[in-house]
């Protein structure tokens, strides 16, 4: 797909994955909607982007938001959906973990609604994370919610053909979602990145990278590209 005058919504496209995936998509000329529950959090965004308010697990409202958009042709979704519960699973709050499901649902709501108000040629990319397929100590709820987003985009994929459904799986990336700054955020990126085979964390812009050849290769769907710095190999 040659992006250049599509319509794209990305979900979670006012942060970090995702609003680096909405840049990279308004930079090559598609007409792009960012959205989140709070998407003045974007600050200035470049021209080609417009912000939207909503939360992919308000069913209603991401109905409406299709409608209104309808037809597009390209959907991300990078919203994290809620919470997530890290540490060790004999010691796991089981709502926390049942919480962690959030992204999972709010993935599903948006090819679920969306799918239907796409061109024959729409194309969904979806983000998993690499402890889907390798854990680390206390990613009980990382790694099962990534198999399952995993899972869905391969079962989904051949119900929805001609259109394409793909997920990117990112390894440690460089995003708001650390709120951790200054020399503690160093030392946590050092931490986590240390064993791979490329010791540093990604940057957004490299996963939107794989995001977009995702949307522009005409013939991968139902599988997944991993932007992991070797994870899965260290
Ligand atoms: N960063 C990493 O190291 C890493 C590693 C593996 C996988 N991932 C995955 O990559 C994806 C993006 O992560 P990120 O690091 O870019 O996170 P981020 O910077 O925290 O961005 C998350 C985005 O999702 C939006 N969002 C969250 N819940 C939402 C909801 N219910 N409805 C609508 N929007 C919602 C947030 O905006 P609002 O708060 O305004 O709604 C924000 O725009 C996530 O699925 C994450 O699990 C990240």
């Amino acid at each position: 797909m040659n992006v250049s005058g599509k319509t794209a919504i990305v979900f979670g496209g006012t942060s970090g994955i995702g609003l680096a995936a909405a840049k990279q998509l308004a930079a090559q000329g598609a007409k792009t909607i960012a959205v989140s529950r709070d998407p003045d959090k974007a600050g200035e965004v470049p021209a080609g982007i417009t912000l939207k308010k909503c939360d992919v697990l308000d069913r209603e409202a991401l109905m409406q938001l299709f409608r209104e958009h309808a037809p597009f042709d390209i959907l991300v979704s990078a919203a994290t959906g809620g919470g997530r519960s890290i540490g060790p699973f004999l010691e796991m709050d089981m709502d926390g973990f049942q919480a962690s499901y959030a992204k999972l649902w709010g993935y599903a709501n948006v090819v679920r609604y969306g799918t239907e108000h796409m061109s024959e040629d729409g194309t969904i990319v979806l983000v998993s994370g690499a402890p889907a397929r390798k854990a680390k100590s206390g990613q009980v709820s990382l790694s099962t919610v990534g198999g399952a987003v995993e899972a869905l985009v391969r079962a989904v994929a051949p119900e929805i053909a001609p259109r394409r459904l793909n997920v990117v799986s990112p390894g440690i990336i460089d995003t708001p979602m650390v709120a951790a700054q200054g020399e503690e955020r160093k030392a946590h990126y050092a931490k986590m990145t240390a064993d791979n085979v490329i010791p540093r964390p990604g940057t957004a812009d490299e996963v939107a990278q794989a995001i977009l050849f995702m949307i522009e290769n005409d013939f991968v769907t139902g599988t997944t590209i991993d932007v992991d710095g070797g994870w899965l190999v260290s």
